[in-house]
């Protein structure tokens, strides 16, 4: 049987909705749970929306990841452009990884242009704020129906 596909927010985004509302809009962290899951049933997938501000816990996921979900769809928050250990984390989870962000990073502060994430991702979505969890789990789906990708990567 089919695994859900992990989806996991990293440091201050159960703050969306009230956090710095013009970078990030007013929908809750609730609000894209709900319309990412529903998206994802739409295409016949499961979701396990998760969040947390601790970057080890994160790791733990991605780790647990590898056992018990088909993919990984990763907002980091800031982690993104500070963690190795998530980078580490997500190479050995040998599953497809699709990045998001709300914001447009590169229209950004500089240090929000490196993402320590990309480099282990398949792709990366951002700055279409809360449709473009609805998009990563559309890539998702198409990356998971791939003959080549419904077994683990070394
Ligand atoms: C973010 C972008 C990050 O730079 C920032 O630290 C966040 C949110 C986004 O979704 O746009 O917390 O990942």
């Amino acid at each position: 049987m089919a695994k859900p596909i992990f989806v996991l927010n990293g440091a201050n985004l159960n703050l969306i909705g009230v956090r710095e509302p013009s970078i990030y809009g007013r929908e809750t962290l609730a609000d894209i749970r709900q319309r990412t899951e529903a998206r994802a049933q739409a295409l016949g997938l499961r979701v396990d929306f998760r969040q947390s501000n601790s970057e080890g816990e994160i790791v733990n996921w991605i780790q647990e990841a590898r056992e018990n979900a088909d993919g990984i769809v990763l907002n980091a928050g800031a982690y993104t452009h500070t963690s190795i250990a998530i980078h580490d984390a997500l190479n050995a989870a040998a599953r497809p990884v699709i990045e998001v962000h709300l914001s447009n990073i590169f229209k950004r502060e500089p240090f929000r242009h490196t993402s320590y994430v990309s480099p282990v991702a398949h792709g990366m979505i951002c700055g279409f704020g809360p449709k473009g969890y609805e998009l990563a789990v559309e890539a998702m789906a198409e990356l998971l129906a791939r003959p080549s990708m419904s077994k683990p990567q070394s």
